[in-house]
């Protein structure tokens, strides 16, 4: 458990929208749901205290990139440090574009999104989809989690919608009862 990732949710609650990290069992279920073993450059989105990070970078094919977008400057030198492997940014989802062409990263064939939807307005998700769409591989699958139970909720089903008006694809994985608190994986293709 990472005293950091609880230190920024206090700091900076509708950035880091969650008290308490995915479980090892939700960020395999990410990591499978999006092609992770098969794809040759992964992004990730949000971090946090590397919940996703590790299990990516042990499922990643010999040859494949991986690089990792963290907001809070705080959250982004934990990851880097606790996964030298991993090439850890600050910077934001909603610069998507410019922090590919920085890195020369060319269009991510996996994004896995760790971000607190729920916790943004209608003009950030949108913003922040838009970025993800324009840069995704034609063949590419965009995957995020949800909590179980808010997903009935009126803000979480405008989110499914969103992903729906998004991708021509939108499926969801059984539920993880191993996450505090339960969650799925909505995974998506243009
Ligand atoms: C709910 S935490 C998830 C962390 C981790 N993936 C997990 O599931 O435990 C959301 C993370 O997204 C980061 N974040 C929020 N807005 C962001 C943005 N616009 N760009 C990049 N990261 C962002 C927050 O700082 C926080 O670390």
């Amino acid at each position: 458990m990472s005293l950091g990732f609880v230190r920024e949710f206090l700091r900076s609650p509708a950035s880091v929208g969650a008290i308490w990290p995915s479980s090892p069992a939700l960020a395999r279920m990410m990591v499978r749901a999006s092609g992770v073993p098969t794809a040759s450059r992964v992004l990730e989105l949000g971090p946090g205290s590397g919940a996703f990070t590790g299990e990516i970078l042990n499922s990643l094919g010999s040859g494949s990139r991986f690089i990792s977008i963290e907001k809070s400057p705080e959250l982004a030198r934990t990851v880097a440090a606790k996964f030298p492997a991993a090439r850890v940014i600050e910077g934001c989802a909603t610069r998507l574009s410019v922090h590919l062409e920085e890195e020369a990263f060319g269009r991510p064939d996996a994004i896995l999104s760790g971000l607190p939807w729920a916790a943004f307005d209608d003009g950030l998700q949108a913003a922040i989809l838009d970025q993800i769409l324009a840069s995704l591989d034609d063949r590419a699958v965009f995957s995020t989690f949800a909590y179980f139970g808010p997903h009935w909720l009126k803000a979480g089903r405008a989110f499914r919608k969103r992903l729906e008006a998004s991708f021509r694809d939108v499926r969801r994985t059984e539920v993880v009862l191993a996450n505090i608190p339960p969650a799925f994986v909505y995974y998506c293709r243009r």
